[in-house]
């Protein structure tokens, strides 16, 4: 490889820079290669959510992970571009920063089903627990209960693409906050290492959210970087009972609204017809 690289002009020596990123996800470049996943991380600039899209290459069934309703009709719009199937729309717990696309991809791509944990206390057309599997096509999502940022999150772990969506319970060195919503640092931190870190270390972790422009990071990289991750728990938990945040522009919309799967309780601008 430096020695390909010697070679490059150096225009294109910048290109050395995007080499993790490409080698992480070696088969979005294989776009529809049989026996391969497809993936695709979406993007809302307001709440910086991440939503992804993952599919299976042979059968064409997908699943959409924390969608974002202002951007429903692009992600539906993706789908049919790329003659996927979406057979589910997970959520990784009850957002307070943003409504969920799920129920609004409901009505754009019937025949899909809304994902949620028995945990959260929502509704949801399958209510998940820990160990349980998604199977879509040949891929296949396990469940993990993480309960710390809210009381209901889940994490999915893709162990064939060791992979693992964390939705804000692990951030990228960072940890969703734990001071509403049956919220607890302790429980988050107990969370974060069975669940998460206890994972291989080359395992891929994808957030909800990123405000720096990352857009992953490694079980490995996390055990060592993570600032509050890598305390003992008592300073963890001092750390998190201090944030002082103030709480989410959107929080009195979004929870009643994600705990009907943003079928529900929508605020006047986002109804849509059911
Ligand atoms: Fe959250």
């Amino acid at each position: 490889m430096k020695l390909f690289l010697s070679l490059l002009p150096a225009s294109k020596l910048l290109l050395r820079s995007q080499l993790p990123v490409i080698y992480q996800r070696v088969q979005s470049l294989s776009a529809m290669a049989p026996g391969a996943q497809f993936f695709r991380q979406l993007f809302d600039r307001e709440s910086c959510t991440y939503t992804y899209l993952l599919a299976d290459n042979d059968t064409k069934e997908g699943v959409l992970i924390d969608p974002v309703i202002e951007h429903a009709d692009r992600d539906a719009n993706l789908l049919q571009d790329l003659g996927l199937k979406l057979k589910y729309v997970l959520n990784t717990h009850v957002h307070a920063d943003h409504i969920t696309g799920t129920g609004k991809l409901k009505k754009l791509v019937p025949g899909c089903k809304s994902i949620l944990s028995k945990a959260s206390t929502g509704k949801a057309d399958i209510l998940v627990e820990d160990g349980d599997k998604i199977k879509f096509g040949n891929q296949e999502l396990v469940v993990a209960h993480t309960p710390g940022h809210t009381a209901g999150c889940v994490c999915y772990i893709d162990y064939q693409t060791n992979s693992v969506y964390t939705g804000d319970t692990l951030l990228i060195r960072g940890c969703g906050r734990t001071d509403f919503q049956g919220g607890s640092a302790a429980n988050l931190y107990e969370s974060v290492w069975s669940k998460i870190l206890s994972l291989p270390e080359h395992t891929t972790v994808y957030p909800a959210h990123d405000y720096k422009g990352q857009t992953c990071s490694t079980v490995g990289e996390e055990k060592k970087l993570n600032p509050r991750l890598t305390k003992e728990k008592e300073q963890f938990i001092e750390i998190m009972d201090n944030l002082n945040l103030s709480y989410p522009k959107k929080i009195k919309e979004s929870v009643p609204a994600n705990l009907e799967c943003g079928l529900f309780n929508l605020p006047e601008h986002l109804v849509f017809d059911k």
